[in-house]
């Protein structure tokens, strides 16, 4: 029989008379296609999510979690769309039959169904008036009234909570996930930030957990003792003033009178440092509440703990449930990477897992995916709905690859698992194209990881030869003879029509990785997009002092629309001293030898510093030993014109299509293999 490598994370555990065949779970994940808006305004769950739940059943979790649904029909859960409510005239005819899709889809498979329930207080959106719920009577920067909740409106909530239970129950759920985290509203209550109350239900941890206790004895009287009931915690919020781990223990011994299992995570959904433990990113080391869990499970041994928190390989989840920090570990993005991440570590195919980089895109619409929620190495995420197969034959095709990128890589390895036979030319001796830089930067482990994933899923596909050091040129392309021609050579370095760009000391921001020792005490770096901000993060991390100069009025202009949660981490980590094993973010001194100019141009580069001008015309010199240009990549559209007509079908892919990130190489080498 073959060994798992990770025998405790795929043991059995039996909890309050439920067996999970393992302890992985598949933690909750909002959507826009999680629910579709129904006519009266109000959202509905969708089949999608039915069949996405049914995905990660398959893809080997032993619990999978539908998104957050929001308990009370007067509000609509936070500001967005994405949580279906309980609306009860329409909840038996179109509602029920999909939720019991939802459990049946989870149980063929072998895995438990768990709904979230949750109830957003003062971030609520009332469908009626501006007035939400909360525990202290308030006025939101909005203009929104909070009502301090009395006790009559707390058993009302109560009621709601176990309502929604109940038909989780009566649609064949197995288990109920309440959140009580993240500064929604039972999170508000347990928050000594949000809850200074002087009566019964504010001050100790004791009395903040009494609402809590409210909920979940009336779920519990509703549902009976025949279903789990798991309780989201923010163990510590990480932000001034907040709950502390030693005050969560209290409130956690209470509320485990009525709930089986305490999921452990961290932060606050309103703070960036602190959402950077909920939403752990590329800045935070992986698997990083797992000490929270781990205190937990200390002192109280009995309770089954499960944590949650930037957990991506295998090997630290077995680690993390070996040693005894928790029971069960639970995870989003890593099945939205790879649907199948526990089936794949299951199965002896670690390495074949796509792995989540923590870009935290995903949890955005994108305006460039026409309001979808992208995730930038899973291209599928976008297509909710495949189309169903082709009515064409299938025809074999020589597929000629230019290009070992990630975008070329991507491409190369969706064709080769089409079925056609694909070439990839590649001028240098190695793949992986620009990715190479994640090598010299610290907090780009991730990318180096799903760079050495690519390679690896290329490498050992049979129906594709690899030919490094062979440029891709119209010779050596002819030579080939393909039917079909994706053209994957990146782009150029952008050089600004800046006096003194080209001078010979100043270095492209894509050339600098690997070679950091050229740069000396002090930087100046033009250009505060994403890779000028990462680039500040990283020399600063090496002690150097930099200047960062931005034309726009804001550092990350391109993320603001698109991006705003990749871009707030980024940004905090520009002004912020990175410390990748942080545990306190609030302690992160502000860098002191990082000076930012926006709204200020670049007018000339000379060997010693630059020549700027910010916008009320005031011309100023920076003095600096290293200047780095962070101005962009543009296509040789030269190059790419001496492609045309070398094969049937010519598609170009990746940054010479348009320059981008991970995500966009990612999903148009995905596209052109659909094409072909
Ligand atoms: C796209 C997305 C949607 C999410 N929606 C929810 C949600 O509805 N309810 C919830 O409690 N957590 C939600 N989360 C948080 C996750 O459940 C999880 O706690 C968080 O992503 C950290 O785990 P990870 O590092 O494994 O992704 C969401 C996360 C993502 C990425
Ligand atoms: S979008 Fe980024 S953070 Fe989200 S799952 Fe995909 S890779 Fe991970």
């Amino acid at each position: 029989m073959k060994e798992c490598a990770y025998p405790h994370l795929f043991s059995p555990i039996t909890i309050g008379g439920k067996r999970l065949k393992n302890r992985v779970v598949a933690s909750a994940q909002a959507s826009p296609h999680g629910v579709t808006v129904g006519r009266d305004g109000y959202d509905n769950a969708s089949e999608y999510q039915a069949q996405y739940m049914g995905l990660l059943a398959r893809g080997g979790a032993a619990v999978v979690n539908t998104g957050h649904y929001g308990v009370d029909p007067r509000f609509q859960l936070g500001a967005l769309r994405y949580a279906f409510n309980f609306y009860t005239d329409r909840l038996y005819n179109d509602q029920m039959p999909i939720l019991n899709l939802m459990s049946d889809n989870v149980h063929a498979y072998g895995a438990l169904a768990s709904m979230e329930l949750n109830h957003g207080g003062y971030i609520c959106t009332p469908f009626e008036g501006n007035k939400v719920l909360g525990p202290m009577s308030k006025e939101l920067p909005d203009g929104k009234i909070v009502v301090a909740m009395d006790k009559n409106e707390m058993e009302r909530v109560a009621e709601y909570f176990a309502n929604a239970a109940y038909i989780a129950k009566l649609t064949g759920f197995d288990m109920i996930n309440i959140h009580g985290a993240h500064n929604w509203l039972l999170g508000q209550f347990l928050s000594p930030i949000s809850n200074r109350r002087e009566d019964e239900y504010g001050g100790s941890p004791e009395n903040r957990a009494k609402f809590p206790l409210m909920v979940l004895k009336a779920i519990r009287d509703r549902i009976g003792k025949d279903m789990l009931i798991s309780f989201r915690y923010s163990v510590a919020e990480l932000v001034e003033g907040g709950a502390t781990l030693e005050e969560s223990l209290r409130s956690i011994k209470l509320l485990t009178e009525y709930a089986d299992i305490i999921h452990c995570s961290a932060g606050k959904v309103d703070n960036v440092q602190s959402s950077n433990y909920l939403f752990p990113s590329q800045y935070t080391r992986h698997g990083v509440n797992a000490y929270l869990a781990a205190e937990v499970k200390k002192a109280l041994p009995d309770v089954m703990v499960e944590m949650v928190g930037g957990v991506n390989d295998p090997a630290q989840a077995e680690k993390f449930v070996a040693e005894g920090s928790c029971d069960l570990v639970a995870m989003a993005r890593s099945f939205i990477a790879d649907n199948n991440w526990a089936k794949k570590a299951h199965d002896g195919m670690a390495e074949d897992i796509r792995p989540c980089i923590r870009c935290l895109r995903c949890l955005n619409e994108s305006i460039n995916f026409q309001g979808h929620r992208v995730c930038s190495v899973n291209p599928k995420r976008v297509l909710f709905q495949e189309l169903p197969p082709s009515e064409l034959p299938f025809v074999r095709k020589k597929v000629l690859v230019a290009g070992g990128g990630p975008a070329g890589l991507m491409a190369a390895n969706e064709l080769g698992l089409k079925g056609h036979e694909v070439v990839v030319l590649e001028k240098s001796e190695k793949l992986g194209g620009r990715l190479e830089f994640a090598d010299h930067i610290a907090f780009k482990e991730d990318i180096k990881r799903y760079r050495d994933y690519l390679i690896g899923q290329v490498t050992k596909n049979k129906n594709v030869t690899v030919k490094l050091g062979v440029e891709a040129t119209p010779e050596t392309i002819k030579a080939e003879e393909p039917d079909a021609l994706v053209v994957a050579v990146g782009a150029k370095n952008f050089y600004p029509p800046i006096p003194g760009a080209k001078l010979p000391s100043v270095l492209h921001c894509c050339d600098l990785y690997g070679r950091e020792d050229e740069v000396g005490e002090h930087a100046v770096i033009i250009g505060g997009g994403m890779v000028g901000c990462e680039a500040t993060i990283h020399l600063h991390s090496m002690g150097k002092a930099v200047d960062l100069v931005e034309m726009a009025p804001e550092l990350m202009p391109e993320n603001k629309m698109d991006y705003p949660d990749e871009r707030d981490f980024t940004l905090y980590y520009v002004n912020h001293k990175l410390d990748l094993d942080q545990n306190k973010p609030m302690d992160l001194p502000v860098k002191e030898n990082v000076h930012i100019h926006t709204s200020t141009r670049c007018v000339e580069i000379k060997e010693n510093g630059v020549f700027v001008e910010n916008s009320e015309g005031e011309k100023s010199f920076i003095e600096a030993d290293t200047l780095i240009l962070a101005t962009g990549l543009k296509p040789d559209f030269d190059y790419l014109n001496s492609f045309e007509g070398l094969a049937h079908d010519v598609l170009f892919i990746g940054d010479c299509k348009k320059p981008g990130t991970i995500c966009n190489t990612s999903s148009t080498g995905y596209y052109a293999a659909l094409e072909i």
